[in-house]
């Protein structure tokens, strides 16, 4: 190295001259270094933390750094998660054990006790916690999401997303939907059914969320979306080529696309061209927090983007489902089709589809439960102790992660007999027991788009059976979970028009 002082400006200069450049891969090896001795060493201290805790729940904590995040990811790459939870319920007790999945040492609360004490235990003793991946891709919200920001849309979202407010929406549900079926599905004899249902479900969450339809502006929401989608829940290194990487800047994409949607509302309504109130992007820039402050455009469509990531490969997953058991039971499609037909036949023709008729829906929403109970699209979810308790006689620590785990529940016989039987008729009458059914979860922080899928998704059934029949392309198709349950074909099917259509 030669320190040059001949510069005209005196100033130091460091040549490089003689410096060995550094090789680009051993700079990004001692990055990968240092973040997997980082990793390790905080997994060591809150593995510590376990072992001096006197009683906590038994289990194992795996291999270092990894824990048994692979056995828990293998699990579901065979179509059967709740295997990972049930043997270990099992071998250690039934109401909760500990392990270290995706980088964070956890206690899993198992049954409907479980369910019930994380769901109504919110600010007391636990809070909503995301892993490191979507903190990367939300920096500004999601993490704030389990508290400031999430009690921050609470002031908003019941105007836009509870039943009522929702009625008016479903004469656009209808048009949409019906639009979708007639360029996506007339005329194919073979239609792929999960990236058919995720083009419909942004489409209209693009149309509700955002007056927007223009098939540009969709595509430029929509196409980033896989990208995000498969680095949501990722190993957390943000590095170049990583998942997690291309995921952050898909979700920067979409962004900038929200912003740039937002910028023309708000001359608009300046304009007197676009009501303040006429969806929610509409209602986010005209009305003030409670905290007395108008959100910027750019905190907005970070909270539209959540709404869209929350809602999209969810309900497209349950369409998915429900599309696949209905082929596999012709008896329940006929009973599905019977409903779906009662509705047609008390329409004038043309006529769009209101909250009287939706009600009438009922079995259709039972076979929509019964979809989300074998194959929930949010398989569980993480919380984290904010202060030390006690559960079921053992210690649990501030700060350990806590898991909740819909199939723990869906799955268990004690609670849905012959589990693994398709039956939405366990959903007529009185329904489960209490916090056995939780596609939704449940408590304060229960997903707020639960009645917008609803609706959504019967619109979507109307439409899709009292247009076609269809059996499945590939028989025996088989179930992935990654980490949302996923026909590892896409579920291709073949369509079988009604004749009196
Ligand atoms: C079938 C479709 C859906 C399923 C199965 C589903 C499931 C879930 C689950 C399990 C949670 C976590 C609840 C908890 O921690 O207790 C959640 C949270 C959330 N969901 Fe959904 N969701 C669906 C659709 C939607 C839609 C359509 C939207 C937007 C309109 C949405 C927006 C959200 C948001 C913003 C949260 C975070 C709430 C908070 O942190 O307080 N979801 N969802």
């Amino acid at each position: 190295m030669i320190y040059n002082n001949d510069s005209n400006d005196n100033e130091l200069v460091i040549s490089s001259v003689q410096q060995p450049s550094m090789d680009p891969f051993f700079i990004f090896g001692l990055l990968l270094l240092a973040l997997f001795l980082s990793v390790s060493f905080l997994l060591y201290l809150s593995r510590r933390a376990y072992a001096s805790l006197p009683n906590p729940p038994p289990g194992k904590l795996g291999f270092p750094v990894v824990g048994e995040s692979l056995e828990f990811l293998s699990t579901r790459r065979k179509g059967v998660p709740e295997k990972f939870v049930f043997d270990r319920m099992a071998k250690y007790c039934r109401d909760v054990f500990k392990t270290s999945i995706l980088g964070a040492t956890t206690a899993v609360m198992c049954g409907t006790a479980g369910n019930k004490f994380l769901f109504s235990n919110e600010k007391k003793h636990v809070t909503g916690w995301w892993p490191k991946s979507v903190e990367l891709i939300f920096p500004t919200s999601l993490e704030k999401s389990s508290n400031e920001e999430s009690i921050m849309m609470k002031q908003f979202l019941p105007n836009f997303l509870k039943p009522e407010p929702l009625q008016k929406y479903i004469p656009v549900m209808d048009i949409i939907t019906q639009r979708h079926f007639n360029t996506s599905w007339e005329g194919r004899n073979v239609v792929k059914v999960f990236p058919t249902a995720a083009e419909f479900t942004t489409l209209l969450a693009c149309r509700v969320f955002l007056s927007v339809e223009d098939p540009i502006e969709v595509a430029k929401i929509s196409e980033p979306f896989e990208i995000l989608a498969a680095g949501f829940l990722s190993i957390p290194i943000n590095l170049p080529g990583t998942k997690l990487n291309k995921a952050v800047k898909a979700a920067d994409q979409i962004r900038d696309a929200i912003v740039q949607i937002l910028k023309r509302r708000r001359v608009e309504i300046a304009e007197n061209k676009a009501n303040g109130m006429q969806d929610i992007a509409s209602m986010l820039l005209t009305t003030p927090t409670n905290a007395g402050f108008y959100m910027t455009e750019a905190h907005i469509s970070e909270k539209i983007l959540g709404m869209i990531v929350g809602g999209r490969d969810t309900a497209s997953t349950v369409i998915t489902f429900i599309i696949k058991y209905l082929a596999e039971n012709p008896e329940i499609y006929n009973k599905v089709y019977e409903e779906q037909m009662e509705v047609v036949k008390s329409k004038k023709p043309g006529e769009l589809l209101n909250w009287e008729d939706v009600q009438k829906m009922k079995y259709s929403w039972c076979v929509a439960c019964e979809a989300m109970r074998l194959a929930p699209p949010v398989q569980g979810g993480f919380k984290v102790a904010i202060n030390d308790f006690v559960y079921s006689g053992f210690n649990i620590r501030k700060g350990w992660k806590l898991y909740w785990s819909a199939i723990a529940t869906h799955m268990n016989p004690e609670y849905f007999p012959e589990p693994e039987k398709f039956n939405p008729s366990r959903f007529e009458g009185k329904g489960p027991v209490p916090y056995s059914f939780v596609p939704f979860g449940g408590g304060p922080r229960m997903c707020p788009g639960k009645e917008y899928s609803r609706l959504e998704t019967l619109v979507f059934m109307h439409h899709l059976v009292t247009r076609y029949n269809w059996e499945k392309v590939y028989p025996t198709e088989k179930i992935t979970v990654d980490p949302m349950p996923f026909p590892v074909n896409g579920l291709p099917i073949r369509l079988i028009p009604h004749k009196h259509q």
